[in-house]
C-alpha cells in the first residue's frame, strides 16, 4: 500500500454543447444525491419498484459487516425483466440484439420476442442435460448472439454462469472450470479474429481433460468443418435446442441466490471468482444503465467489451436488456480489416451510445483522425469510457474527433467486484479531463489515507467505498477470507485497491492500482499469475513481472527471469517462454519483454520487490529499500 502523495491537478474543464438529459427520472445530480443520503433505502426501493418481482422484499438491505443482503426474501428472475417484461409490454417486436461479424456480410437481428423464444428453448435444452438451479455452467464462446442466449438461458433456470473470455488459454480455462465446479461447458467450434479462424473447441478439449466435474460440452457449430462430437459427452447447440420445449417458466430465484461467478485477476496466482447475486445486481445494473447512460427507448447502445468481462455482463447483457434497449454486439476488433471498421459500424447502424476503453481510443489516435473522418458519426449522443484512466490527451481526441465536441464523455470507474458504475461524470455535468467524476447517487466514495482518514484535495490516497450498494459482490467463490479483506483493510470501508486523488469539487482522478495487478489494454492481470506460468517452465528458476507504461495499451508486461542451472539466455529461449505463457494463459498475458537476470531483488523475508525492478526500469528512485536483502 502506498503512502500519501501530492498530485498536480489540471484545472481544465468542459461543458459539452450537447448536455440535454431527461431529468424526469432520478433528477439532477445534487438533489438526487441528497435524496439518497437522506434515505438510502427509499432511494433504492423506488428504483427496484420499477422492475418486476415475483414476491416483494421484507427489507431493502441488511448489513452485518462485511456481509450485505439486499431485497431480503424477495423473489425474482432477472430474465423476466430483461425479456418477458418487454415481450408482454410494448417492445415485443423491438430489436433487442443486432450482431455484426468481422464483416458486414455477417449480420443478425433478434427482436425481444425472438430472443425470449431462443432463451426459453435453450434453457430447456440445458435442463435436458441435467442442469439444475445452483449448478455452475461455464461459457467459453465467441461473441455471437448464441452467447447472449446461453447467458440468459442459465439465468432462466437458476444455473450460475461463469463466463471465461474466449482469449484465455487452456490452463486458465481449466482452472476456472474446476474452481467453479462447472457441470457443463458451452463453446463453439471456432471464433474469428482478424480474419483468422481460432479453433476454440480444441482449447476446450484440452481444458476439460483434467476437469472431471464437466459432464457435458455443448458445441455451437459455426462452420462446415463438421468437427466430430464425442458421443454421450458432447452435444450440438442447435440439435439440443430443436428437440427442447419452447416454453420455459422462469425459475423462482431468491434475491440473494447467486446469478454468476466471474473470475478476475488478483494479487496471488489464483484468480478470484467474484460472486454476484440476482436481486441487487439487477437493480444496480438497471439503475446505472438508465441513469449514467441516460438510456432512452430510441437509443442504440454499443459497448465494445466482450461478455467475458464484467463490462459485457453489466452493460451489454443485463443492464441494457433490463431497460429494453437495442443492443449492438460485434465480433470485430478495432482495426480489422482496417481502423475505420468501428466508425463504419456506427454510421451503418446509427449507434447513439458508444462505450469503449481508453486503450482503443489511444490505438485510434495512433492511426489518425482520417479514419473517423471518413464516416458520419452524427448519430452519437453519448461517449463512454471504462477500464483504466482516460488520460487527458485521449479524452481530447475522443471528445473532438469522435464526439465533435457535442457529446458528453462519460468516464465510468467501477470493477468486477462492484458490478455497476460507481464513479462517473454524468450527462450535462462539467467534464474534467483526467478525472473520472463523482460518486453517483447511491454510492459513497472517498479518497483516504492508510488509517481511513479523508485526504485533502490534491493529496493522493486510497479509493474506498464507505457503504454497501446493491450490486456489490457477495463473496469470492471458495475464498470468503479474501472477500473479507476487501472490507477490513482500511477502516471498515470497501477498499478498491486503486490509488486516487480528489479535487475541490469532489471529482475523483483514479491513478492506478495500489497492488500487484497490471492493467494491459483494459484487462486485469495478476503479476503472480504470469509469474507462475513462467516458473512452471523447466528453464525458469524465478520470475518477477512488472507493468511498464505503454502508449497504447496503458501498460505492458515485462518479465525478469532467472534461469535454472544448465540453461543459458538466448532469444530462442525468450520466444519459448513467451509462447508458453500464451498457450497457458492466453495472448493478453504474453510478456512483451523478457530480461534474463542473475538474481531478483528481495526483502529479507524473501518477497520479491517488484517496486524496485519497476523503478530501475523507469530510471526512478526506488524509494525505501531498507528491507532489501542484498
Ligand atoms: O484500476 C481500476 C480500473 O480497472 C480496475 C477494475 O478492473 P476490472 O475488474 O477488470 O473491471 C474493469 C471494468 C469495470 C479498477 O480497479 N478502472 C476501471 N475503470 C476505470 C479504471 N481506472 C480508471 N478510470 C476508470 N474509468
Amino acid at each position: 500500500m502506498s503512502d500519501n502523495f501530492d498530485v498536480k491537478l489540471e484545472k481544465k474543464s468542459y461543458l459539452p454543447e450537447y448536455s440535454y438529459r431527461d431529468n424526469s427520472w432520478i433528477g439532477e445530480y445534487e438533489p438526487a444525491y441528497q435524496r439518497f443520503l437522506d434515505d438510502p433505502e427509499r432511494f433504492w426501493s423506488e428504483i427496484a419498484h420499477e422492475l418486476e418481482w415475483m414476491q416483494p422484499w421484507d427489507n431493502v438491505m441488511e448489513w452485518e459487516h462485511p456481509y450485505a443482503k439486499w431485497f431480503t426474501n424477495a423473489k425474482l428472475n432477472i430474465t423476466c425483466n430483461c425479456l418477458d417484461r418487454h415481450v408482454n409490454g410494448d417492445k415485443r417486436n423491438k430489436v433487442a440484439l443486432m450482431w455484426r461479424g468481422e464483416d458486414e456480410l455477417h449480420e443478425r437481428v433478434l427482436t425481444y420476442r425472438q430472443l425470449h423464444a431462443q432463451v426459453m428453448r435453450f434453457a430447456n435444452a440445458l435442463k435436458g442435460l441435467g442442469v439444475k438451479k445452483g449448478d455452475a455452467v461455464c461459457l467459453y464462446m465467441p461473441f455471437v448472439p448464441e452467447h447472449v442466449v446461453a447467458i440468459l438461458a442459465c439465468a432462466r433456470i437458476g444455473a450460475v454462469h461463469s463466463i471465461v473470455y474466449g482469449g484465455f488459454g487452456a490452463d486458465a480455462l481449466n482452472s476456472r472450470i474446476r474452481d467453479a465446479n462447472a457441470k457443463v461447458v458451452i463453446t463453439a467450434d471456432v471464433s474469428y479474429r482478424r480474419g483468422k479462424t481460432i479453433m476454440l473447441k480444441s482449447i476446450v478439449d484440452e481444458a476439460v481433460t483434467h476437469a472431471p466435474c464437466v459432464e457435458k460440452v455443448v458445441v455451437l457449430k459455426r462452420t462446415d468443418l463438421n468437427i466430430e462430437l464425442m458421443p454421450e459427452k458432447e452435444v450440438d447447440f442447435y440439435e439440443i435446442m430443436a428437440s427442447a420445449d419452447p416454453v420455459c417458466e422462469p425459475e423462482v430465484m431468491d434475491a440473494e441466490d447467486p446469478l454468476f461467478i466471474l473470475y478476475t485477476s488478483g494479487t496471488t496466482g489464483k484468480p478470484k471468482g467474484i460472486v454476484h447475486t440476482c436481486g441487487g445486481y439487477m437493480v444496480g445494473t438497471y439503475y446505472t444503465t438508465k441513469y449514467v447512460f441516460d438510456m432512452k427507448d430510441s437509443d442504440v447502445h454499443w459497448c465494445t467489451a466482450d461478455p467475458g468481462w464484467i463490462t459485457g455482463h453489466s452493460y451489454i447483457v443485463y443492464g441494457p436488456l433490463s431497460t429494453g434497449a437495442t443492443v449492438l454486439i460485434s465480433e470485430t476488433v478495432p482495426d480489422y480489416p482496417d481502423p475505420g471498421i468501428w466508425w463504419k459500424t456506427i454510421e451503418d447502424i446509427g449507434v447513439t451510445i458508444f462505450y469503449t476503453a481508453p486503450t482503443s481510443i489511444r490505438m485510434f489516435m495512433k492511426y489518425g483522425e482520417e479514419w473517423p473522418e471518413k464516416y458520419n458519426l452524427d448519430s452519437l449522443r453519448i461517449l463512454g469510457s471504462v477500464g483504466e484512466p482516460l488520460n487527458p490527451e485521449a479524452f481530447e481526441w475522443y471528445y473532438r474527433k469522435i464526439g465533435k465536441a457535442k457529446c458528453p464523455i462519460i468516464d465510468t470507474w467501477w470493477q468486477t467486484e462492484t458490478g455497476m458504475h460507481m464513479l462517473a461524470t454524468l450527462v450535462g455535468d462539467k467534464m474534467k479531463p483526467g478525472f473520472t467524476g463523482k460518486p453517483i447517487p447511491g454510492v459513497i466514495a472517498d479518497v483516504v489515507d492508510k488509517d481511513g482518514n479523508p485526504c485533502a484535495p490534491g493529496i493522493g490516497g486510497l479509493l474506498v467505498i464507505k457503504a454497501p450498494w446493491p450490486s456489490m459482490m457477495r463473496t469470492i467463490h471458495n475464498d470468503d477470507e479474501r472477500y473479507r479483506q476487501y472490507w477490513n483493510t482500511v477502516g471498515n470501508y470497501y477498499t478498491a485497491g486503486d490509488l486516487a486523488v480528489k479535487d475541490e469539487d469532489g471529482y475523483i482522478m483514479v491513478i492506478g492500482r495500489s497492488d500487484d495487478v497490471i492493467i494491459v489494454a483494459g484487462h486485469n492481470l495478476g503479476t503472480a499469475e504470469v509469474e507462475s506460468a513462467l516458473v512452471s517452465q523447466e528453464a525458469v528458476a524465478e520470475a518477477a513481472v512488472i507493468g511498464k507504461p505503454d502508449p497504447v495499451k496503458g501498460q505492458s508486461v515485462k518479465a525478469f527471469v532467472t534461469l535454472c542451472v544448465g540453461y543459458k539466455p538466448s532469444d530462442a529461449l525468450k520466444n519459448d517462454l513467451i509462447y508458453n505463457v500464451r498457450m497457458s494463459l492466453g495472448p493478453i498475458a504474453m510478456p512483451s519483454e523478457i530480461e534474463f537476470v542473475d538474481s531478483l531483488p528481495k526483502t529479507r523475508s524473501g518477497k520479491i520487490m517488484r517496486r524496485v525492478l519497476k523503478a530501475k526500469e523507469m530510471g526512478l528512485d526506488p524509494g525505501d529499500i531498507s528491507t532489501l536483502e542484498d
